[in-house]
């Protein structure tokens, strides 16, 4: 056999996450006690016990996992990276009392953060998202999902989905990136609202797919953003084009959006923190990914957190996310966010983890990501600790030692 190009060993498990996940989660996570992995070309080559003779050479690279469990890179499947400027006086006006609501209503809120994007130059967008994508890689991502938003015309749209693409060729973390036209009506915009909802739909999306800039379409479905028909208005004509359906439903306010969702074929229903228990059973039918946020649940003051333990239960697939942002959610910390889906949204580690893991590839519709698999991608991260169960539980804080990506160690 041809030596690896790179080896890692010496696991106290190596979680593959190729599981059925229909089943116990546990079983989902289908481990290889004392596990090893082997690398070559960028593709895991080899995934066992003993590794097989002829397997390392004077050329293989050695990462010793020196006890500590491996597992797939993390699936940061919503985030919202590309922004400028700063919100931390609606962080300080929220902690005596506003709600993210009221600051929205008032002005501030996502059109804060419009207007400095809009002033920045892509270079300087560029340099803004580097040191968060560089965080989110030392938490063990190795994809994340980033979406639009903070442009609100069509060329500000255009320009920061080209700066996501920039991203995704200037750092090691894959970007998969979402047209989200439709998260708050511009600041500025003077016409009928119905006016910029048609302009997202019969330019944006258009000039979007013909560029193949973004694989979804999102929308934020709520009373301070859009309506029911307008998300459907333009899902509908994103999937049309191409443009997968997700959305942004059920986060502030119950507004049956997890219905609409399912009516929709979305392949993801995020937040959820005020779905019902008709919502959840849309989601169930309609086999769409619910994500949840609870950073920003936390962040946002926006009780109650989502119900992640009913949404298992039901037989949702749940996936989770850190939803960087600078007004909901502003930390890249995964591991806050595992600790949170368990503590308050009722999920067990092997759920969190998974959420990350196998179920966040599912959201990204990518099931090659958030597995280990031979001859799948090389993506992986090695924890400074045995067992999956520590990462929520040693609540917020970082225990990877090392994260392979593409095959490279970084
Ligand atoms: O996912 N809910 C809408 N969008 C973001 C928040 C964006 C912002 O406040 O800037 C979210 O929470």
């Amino acid at each position: 056999m041809q030596p690896f190009d790179l080896i890692v060993h010496n696991a106290s498990e190596v979680l593959t996450c190729n599981g059925e996940l229909r089943g116990k989660a546990e079983d989902a996570l289908a481990p290889i006690p004392q596990g090893a992995v082997g690398i070559s070309s960028g593709r895991i080559a080899w995934l066992g016990t003993n590794l097989p003779k002829g397997a390392v050479s004077g050329h293989t690279q050695e990462v010793d996992a020196k006890g500590g469990f491996v597992g797939p890179g993390f699936v940061d499947c919503h985030t919202h990276v590309v922004f400028a400027g700063d919100r931390s006086d609606e962080f300080e006006a929220r902690c005596q009392g506003k709600t993210y609501l009221e600051i929205a209503q008032a002005g501030g809120g996502i059109a804060k953060t419009v207007r400095a994007t809009r002033d920045a130059t892509a270079e300087e967008l560029i340099a803004l998202a580097l040191p968060r994508l560089d965080r989110l890689l030392k938490h063990g991502v190795t994809t994340a999902e980033v979406k639009s938003g903070y442009g609100l015309t069509v060329d500000s749209e255009l320009k920061l989905l080209e700066v996501v693409r920039a991203l995704g060729d200037r750092q090691p973390v894959s970007l998969v990136g979402t047209v989200l036209g439709l998260h708050a009506l511009p600041p500025d915009f003077s016409g009928p609202r119905e006016a910029y909802v048609r302009e997202v739909i019969d330019e944006l999306l258009p000039k979007v797919a013909t560029a193949s800039l973004a694989r979804f379409c999102d929308v934020f479905v709520e009373q301070s953003a859009f309506t029911h028909d307008e998300a459907r208005a333009c899902l509908t004509a994103g999937k049309t084009l191409g443009v997968l359906p997700r959305l942004h439903v059920d986060q502030l306010t119950a507004n049956g959006g997890a219905q609409l969702a399912a009516e929709l074929g979305a392949v993801t229903a995020d937040h959820l923190e005020q779905i019902s228990p008709e919502g959840i059973a849309a989601l169930k039918a309609a086999g769409t990914v619910a994500v949840l946020a609870p950073t920003s649940t936390l962040f946002a003051r926006a009780r109650p957190f989502a119900p992640g333990r009913a949404l298992v239960d039901a037989g949702v697939p749940v996936a989770l996310c850190t939803n960087v942002n600078p007004g909901s959610s502003n930390s890249e910390n995964v591991f806050l966010a595992m600790g949170l889906a368990c503590v308050e949204c009722g999920l067990s580690p092997a759920e969190a983890y998974l959420g990350f893991t196998q179920v966040g590839g599912l959201a990204l519709r990518d099931e090659s990501l958030g597995r280990l698999v031979e001859g799948g991608p090389a993506d992986l991260v090695v924890f400074a600790a045995d067992s999956y169960r520590t990462l929520p539980y040693h609540f917020g804080m970082n225990d990877v030692s090392h994260v392979v990506k593409s095959g490279r160690l970084l």
